[in-house]
This record gives structure tokens, C-alpha cells and sequence, in this order.
């Protein structure tokens, strides 16, 4: 029986597994999925709640790795995957996204000489500031197979000199999420309830990019411009960045409603409830997009551009005066586009990895 090692640390990763595991376990009988997860993310509400909520299968190792600097949690993956790939000699290693989780496992699988398989291949933000895209690039330019999410992605590698068969476009696994997940989320979550929230009265914000959470500036002129929302803003919190306000002193306008961070299925609610949404992840930049809500991304570039048309995903950096702006100018989510694919990247990534590696 082959083996394909699957790595995820991250919480956006748990999201992307979920649905591809879904799909391989339709081909257990030739391909067996061994998962690792690094660690990165370890509280229980950024882990083990995505494992429980979207039934992934439970790691087969966990390499309690996370909390430090990059290069510290980097080189450690790396030295612990590497173990793991010489003991369990899978004939392919999947990563997702662009995580300094992704990263590790592709170094340690390409000197091993395992065929490295990348979700979300092609993505960039042409800012090379962005540990992100440092990981990006470097996992591209070593992969054996990349699965783009739309024409852009696929674009973007053409660019890079990256082309022909190893290139595959199989659409997002993300929209797949929201549309497997989607449906569950609006008959089981209660957050609304739970937080007294009214549909469309009030707006949901993330923020957890290095960029603006590290930098005191930035981060301060995000909050002022949080507070002159014209509703009630919730906001729940990334570890990172709770963190980084208790450090540098900053307090929390009253226009904002912090929560601790929530599950997929009631993250799912709360996006397509927003009546907008402010956001420097990636992830949710599409989430706003696939649920039709407008989108006001905390950054001055963004890897999914697609989302930009028609004014759906407006950039407005850490300016407090933009970001005021863009929230009293909401306009009606623009006609829809579906540059993501039909839902079943998710199926086409295991159906192409077994027929691929299957009895390899
Ligand atoms: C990481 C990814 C980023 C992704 C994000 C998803 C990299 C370089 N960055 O950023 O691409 O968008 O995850 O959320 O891989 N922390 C906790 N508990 C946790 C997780 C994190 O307290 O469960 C705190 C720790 O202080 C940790 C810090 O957050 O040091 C940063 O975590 P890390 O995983 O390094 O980066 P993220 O900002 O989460
Ligand atoms: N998410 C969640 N709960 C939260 C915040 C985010 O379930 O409190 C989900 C979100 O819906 C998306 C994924 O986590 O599916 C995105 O992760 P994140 O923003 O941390 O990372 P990024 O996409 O920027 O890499």
C-alpha cells in the first residue's frame, strides 16, 4: 500500500485537510494518508477544535513544535519530519498554503528525493517582506506536482518558468469548505444567538499578519480606525495579536467585541451574517467573497486578486483614514464571479494523487 504524508501545523491548514482527507479516504484501499502535524498551532481553539468540528483524522504524529521565531521553528520541523519521512518511506508528501509548516516539510521531503505535492501552488503577493511569500516561492520552485486555484495562480508559475504537466488547476479546496461546511454552519452554529448578534447589523474583523500586528504604529491606527465603525465590529482575537496589544499597552475601542478565536462552522456563520468585514488573512478575504459579503483587507496587496472585481475586496492597508472611509462606503457585494473552481478541487487533488502514486 503507498503512503502519502500530509503535513498541516496552522489553523488555516486544518481547514484545507479536512476537505482533501474527506476525498482520499475514497481511495483507502490503494493509498494510505499518514498525518503529521507540526504544532505550530497549539491552543486547542486554533487545533484540536478544527480536528473534533470537520472530523480529520487524528494525527498519526504530533511534533509538538510551536511558539518560536521562524528559523527556531523551521529547522526543528525539519530535523522531526525528516525522521518521520525515513521511517514511513511515503511515495509523495502533501503541503498546503504557505506556513513555515509547509515550508519544513517540503525541505526535509526534497532531499529525501519524495515528490512533493503543494495545494495552493501559484499564489502571490509580490512582497517579498512576507515570510509567507518567502515560502511560497521556495516550495513552488522544489514541488513535483502543484495544484493551483484559479487562473492567476496557475498564471503566476507560467511566469516563474513553471509549466506543463506538473501543474495542475484544480480550483480551491477553501470553496469547497465553504460549501461542504457552509450548509452545516446555518443549520448548527448558535454563535449568533450566543453572542446576540442580529443578521447584517454588525461587522467581523480578523487581524493576525506579521506586518500589522509586530508593528506598535499599525497596529495602533487599525484600532482607531476600528473604533469609528458604524456598527459593532467582532473581532475574534488570534493569539498572536492579544498578545502583541497586552505588550505594547494598546487598548480596544468600545465599537469592538472581542471573542476568543471560534471554530470553523461558527467562523462560517459570523462571515456570511457581516454586513462587511475587515481582514488581513487570506483565507477569510475569500470566505467574505464566497459568502457574498464585502471585504476591507487590512493589507496593500493581496495574493487573491480575483476577489478585487467589482469592488468586492477593497485594499486599505493601516491607514486609520481609509479604513474609515471604505466602512462608511460599503457598497452591495458587485455580480458574482467563480474564479475558484465548481467545489470539488478536493476530489480532482485525490483523484490525480492516486492515480499518480497509487502502487507506487
Ligand atoms: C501563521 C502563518 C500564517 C497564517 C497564520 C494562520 C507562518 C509564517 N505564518 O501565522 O501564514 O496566516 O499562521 O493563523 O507560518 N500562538 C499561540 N497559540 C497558538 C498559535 C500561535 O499563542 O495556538 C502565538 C504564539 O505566541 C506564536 C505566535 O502566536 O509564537 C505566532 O504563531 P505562528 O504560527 O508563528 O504565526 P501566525 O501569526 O499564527
Ligand atoms: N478561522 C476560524 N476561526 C477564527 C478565525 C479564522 O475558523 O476565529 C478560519 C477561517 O474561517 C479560515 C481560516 O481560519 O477558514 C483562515 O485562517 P487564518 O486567517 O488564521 O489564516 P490565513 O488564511 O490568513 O493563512
Amino acid at each position: 500500500m503507498s503512503k502519502i504524508v500530509t503535513i498541516v501545523g496552522a489553523r488555516p491548514q486544518f481547514v484545507k485537510a479536512a476537505v482533501v482527507s474527506r476525498a482520499l479516504s475514497q481511495h483507502k484501499a490503494e493509498l494510505q494518508e499518514v498525518m503529521v502535524h507540526t504544532g505550530q498551532h497549539y491552543d486547542p481553539n486554533m487545533s484540536q477544535l478544527f480536528f473534533d468540528e470537520l472530523a480529520i483524522p487524528a494525527p498519526h504524529h504530533h511534533l509538538g513544535v510551536g511558539g518560536g521565531s521562524h528559523g527556531q521553528n523551521t529547522g526543528r520541523m525539519i530535523e522531526k519530519i525528516e525522521a518521520i519521512l525515513v521511517s514511513e518511506k511515503p511515495a509523495c508528501l502533501l503541503v498546503y498554503g504557505d506556513t513555515d509548516s509547509t515550508l519544513a516539510g517540503t525541505l526535509a521531503a526534497v532531499k529525501l528525493h519524495i515528490p512533493v505535492a503543494h495545494v495552493e501552488a501559484g499564489l502571490r503577493s509580490f512582497n517579498r517582506r512576507m515570510p509567507e511569500e518567502i515560502n511560497r516561492v521556495v516550495v513552488d520552485h522544489v514541488s513535483t506536482i502543484l495544484f493551483t486555484t484559479s487562473d492567476v495562480a496557475t498564471q503566476n508559475l507560467q511566469r516563474e518558468g513553471i509549466q506543463g504537466q506538473s501543474v495542475c488547476q484544480v480550483g480551491d479546496v477553501m470553496f469547497d469548505a465553504a460549501v461542504f461546511y457552509g450548509e452545516r454552519a446555518r443549520r448548527s452554529s448558535t454563535v449568533l444567538s450566543r453572542l446576540g448578534l442580529d443578521p447584517k447589523a454588525f461587522a467581523m474583523a480578523t487581524v493576525h499578519r506579521q506586518e500589522n500586528v509586530d508593528d506598535r504604529t499599525k497596529l495602533h491606527a487599525i484600532l482607531e480606525g476600528f473604533a469609528q465603525a458604524p456598527c459593532t465590529i467582532v473581532w475574534p482575537l488570534h493569539p498572536r495579536t492579544r498578545k502583541r496589544i497586552a505588550e505594547m499597552g494598546l487598548t480596544l475601542p468600545a465599537s469592538v467585541r472581542v471573542v476568543d478565536p471560534v471554530g470553523y462552522l461558527d467562523m462560517a456563520r459570523l462571515e456570511a451574517e457581516a454586513r462587511f468585514i475587515l481582514t488581513d488573512s487570506g483565507g477569510v478575504q475569500k470566505e467574505a467573497f464566497f459568502h457574498k459579503v464585502p471585504c476591507i483587507t487590512l493589507r496593500e496587496e493581496t495574493e487573491w486578486t480575483e476577489t478585487l472585481t467589482g469592488g468586492a475586496n477593497r485594499l486599505v492597508g493601516s491607514d486609520t483614514a481609509t479604513i474609515v472611509e471604505a466602512m462608511q462606503t460599503i457598497s452591495p457585494f458587485p455580480e458574482a464571479t467563480h474564479p475558484y473552481g465548481s467545489g470539488t478541487a478536493g476530489l480532482h487533488v485525490a483523484d490525480l494523487l492516486a492515480a499518480r502514486f497509487a502502487g507506487s
